[in-house]
């Protein structure tokens, strides 16, 4: 038996940090959507107990370091599957971006092999579990657009983003999210309007998401890498209506409702940039 899954990317529309709990994870208030830009993983059933991880990709774990690999593990020890899986991961999300490609494998990883092996476990389940690996596998479950509270695993459905044009730009720089989350000062920054984004994504309003985009985990990142500050700069002169770093970066992305815009966001990016992508929401229901 073969099974194939999509892992596709998301963007933060919103981030927004509350304050720090005892457990050292922020109380968060994002809102994400998914997007058009997707790794893929093909899992084959195998009689033999043993997990085999391939990734098609250079400076990507092909072992326990790999979340996706944790994900199979996971399940296996919880569910005392004795049967195996060989998988293969074809990577296009860019690696450390703010863009969750990791957490989007792992939750592929998880509702592939809920039918490989026979699981029957609800989306509420494998959210659960995705949850023990990493805040934002959970997400990655539902896709869509949603609204993420607590540590990002508390997920809330809403309607599908309106149809625009994402250009992506990945500086060739990395980024540690814990490093990001312990420089951030929440009692010093100026909070995203949660409530008026999900509105405008309930409205299905574009020009709604414009004015209420925004991510606090900005105020690190942009000062730390004035390259991100630049693209997010030059975004905005090629005509975006409006640009974000994704997460905790350092992929930056820009919203442009017309095509003719975006393909000049797009191009001229390119002369600063070396991984851009020109992508639309990502459109399958749930
Ligand atoms: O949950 P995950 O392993 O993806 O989180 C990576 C890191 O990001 C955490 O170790 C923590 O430093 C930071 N984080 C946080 N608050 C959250 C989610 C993540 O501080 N809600």
């Amino acid at each position: 038996m073969k099974i194939n899954v999509k892992a596709p990317a998301k963007i933060n529309l919103s981030l927004d940090a509350l304050y720090k709990r005892k457990d050292n994870y922020h109380e968060l208030e994002m809102v994400m959507t998914t997007i058009d830009l997707a790794d893929r993983l093909q899992l084959v059933l195998l009689e033999k107990d043993c997990i085999k991880l391939d990734v098609k990709a250079h400076f990507i774990p092909d072992d326990k370091r790999n979340l996706v690999y944790q994900a199979a593990a996971l399940l296996k020890e919880r569910f005392q599957i004795k049967q195996g899986v060989a998988i293969s991961l074809d990577k296009s999300i860019p690696v450390a971006a703010g863009l969750a490609g990791g957490s989007s494998d792992a939750a592929a990883a998880l509702k592939g092999l809920n039918q490989l092996w026979d699981l029957n476990l609800s989306l509420e389940e494998l959210a659960d579990l995705g949850a023990e690996l990493g805040s934002d596998i959970p997400f990655c479950l539902y896709g869509g657009t949603a609204l993420a509270t607590g540590r990002g695993e508390i997920i809330e459905p809403l309607p599908m983003m309106p149809n625009c044009w994402i250009v992506l730009a990945k500086p060739s720089i990395s980024v540690s999210t814990p490093g990001v989350y312990r420089d951030l000062k929440v009692s010093e920054v100026t909070h995203p309007n949660t409530k008026g984004m999900v509105q405008a994504i309930q409205e299905g309003s574009f020009e709604g998401i414009c004015d209420n985009i925004g991510n606090v985990l900005e105020t690190v990142t942009l000062v730390k890498h004035p390259e991100v500050k630049r693209i997010k700069e030059k975004m905005l002169e090629f005509g975006a209506d409006t640009a974000l770093m994704s997460g905790s970066g350092p992929t930056v992305f820009a919203l442009v409702k017309q095509y003719s815009r975006a393909k000049r966001v797009y191009n001229g990016l390119r002369g600063f940039c070396e991984e851009v992508y020109l992508v639309r929401p990502w459109q399958e229901q749930r």
